[in-house]
């Protein structure tokens, strides 16, 4: 592609090999690499198809406005997209988000507001959406894409990123790791290879604090990934295994990422990377495990890559190849079990005052799913 608008350069992303940490005698792990995307992550690809929904319905006109909850890659996206086809955004963030990132923000023109009340699970995901909602009741001509609430978050992965793996993946595709917080790659991407590649094991990846497999909600530094419920993104009918890494085995493995094999991840792809190992491990050679890797390690030069702050979390600075390995093989999935891990919260939609609209809009949505099922 030599010359190009920009919001087309969005996709297509490759699958990468990972010598080092794989070992013969095993399946294959290939990384989704979600950095090369213009607004460097995957959250591009959502933020892309949802603006471009509304536009199509007219929820969004021009000289409209943006109003979106996140702490980091969805707000950045839609940030660039908001510059791009010349909308207002605002952004609702909260004190987790870092330095790095609200100057990505501020670069793209976006206007932040960081929201300090903690919700009852600990986090800020409440507090900000329900700010967010707010706001665009208020505002005249605002438009909230609501990547919680909204399912056309998961739609937009249907629709590119699963496509892309089974078309971009050798045949033995086995297995498929990503880790969740609204549930868009792993609602998505579920819903599609269980109908065009229906053998393949679907494992989501949580942190060790966050509930979106069920469990108690507690504190965890792993950045992105989390939710004190099942978001209403993601079908667990669908989800074979879910896995909860602590954050020491996220940030190490992503440094080793760095280190070893010259690929720079976050957080989030380093705990992908533990669970897509564990996978492999289990596998034949010619199987493949496809891993997601949401975004690249630039936004985290302040803490994952910062001896500093790395040792202030009491977290080691680097580990051997072998060693993310051992941590691989003594993982146990958290759930297999699809009724168990269901921690569907129903009535946050009242609660947090979701737009009519994306209510709406979903219905219209899970009806045109079912037909499609019984078609
Ligand atoms: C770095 C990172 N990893 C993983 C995720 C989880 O993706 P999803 O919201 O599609 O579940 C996010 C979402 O914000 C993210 O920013």
């Amino acid at each position: 592609m030599a010359i190009a608008d920009l919001l087309d350069t969005i996709g297509d992303t490759p699958l990468l090999r990972i010598p080092k940490l794989g070992r013969p005698g095993e399946g294959e792990v290939l990384l989704k690499y979600e950095r090369y995307n213009p607004g460097g992550s995957v959250k591009d690809r959502p933020a892309k198809y949802i603006v471009e929904e509304a536009e199509r319905a007219g929820l969004l006109q021009p000289g409209g406005t943006i109003i979106e909850s996140s702490s980091g890659n969805f707000g950045i996206s839609l940030a660039m997209i908001g510059a791009a086809k010349g909308y207002r955004v605002v952004i609702l963030a909260d004190p987790k988000t870092t330095a790095a990132n609200l100057a990505v923000l501020q670069a793209f023109g976006a206007e932040v507001i960081v929201v300090t009340e903690k919700d009852d699970c600990g986090s800020y995901h409440k507090t900000r959406i329900a700010a967010a909602n707010k706001l665009a009741e208020e505002l005249p001509g605002a438009y909230r894409p609501d990547q919680c609430f909204n399912l056309l978050n998961s739609e937009a992965h249907h629709g590119t990123t699963a496509r892309e793996i089974v078309e971009g993946c050798p045949p033995g595709l086995g297995a498929f790791v990503t880790a969740v917080s609204t549930g868009g790659q792993l609602g998505g991407i579920s819903r599609y290879l269980k109908r065009h590649a229906p053998g393949v094991r679907i494992a989501g990846v949580d942190a060790v604090g966050s509930a979106i497999f069920g469990g108690p909600s507690a504190g965890y530094r792993i950045p992105g990934i989390g939710l004190g419920w099942t978001p209403t993104n993601i079908d667990v009918e669908l989800v074979d295994e879910a896995y909860k890494i602590p954050d020491e085995q996220a940030f190490v493995a992503a440094r080793t990422l760095a280190r070893r094999e010259g690929i720079l991840v976050g957080p989030s792809s380093g705990a992908c990377l533990v669970a897509a190992l564990h996978l492999a491990q289990r596998m034949r050679p010619g199987e493949y495990v496809v891993c997601m890797v949401a975004d690249g390690g630039e936004r985290y030069l302040q803490t994952l890559f910062d001896e500093d702050w790395m040792r202030d979390q009491g977290f080691a600075l680097e580990a051997e190849p072998e060693r993310i390995r051992t941590w691989a093989s003594e993982l146990r999935p958290w759930s297999t079990q699809s009724a168990e891990m269901a921690n569907y919260r129903h009535e946050l939609t009242e609660e947090l005052a979701v737009p009519a609209s994306t209510l709406r809009q979903n219905d219209e949505l899970l009806g045109r799913m079912r037909r499609e099922r019984l078609g």
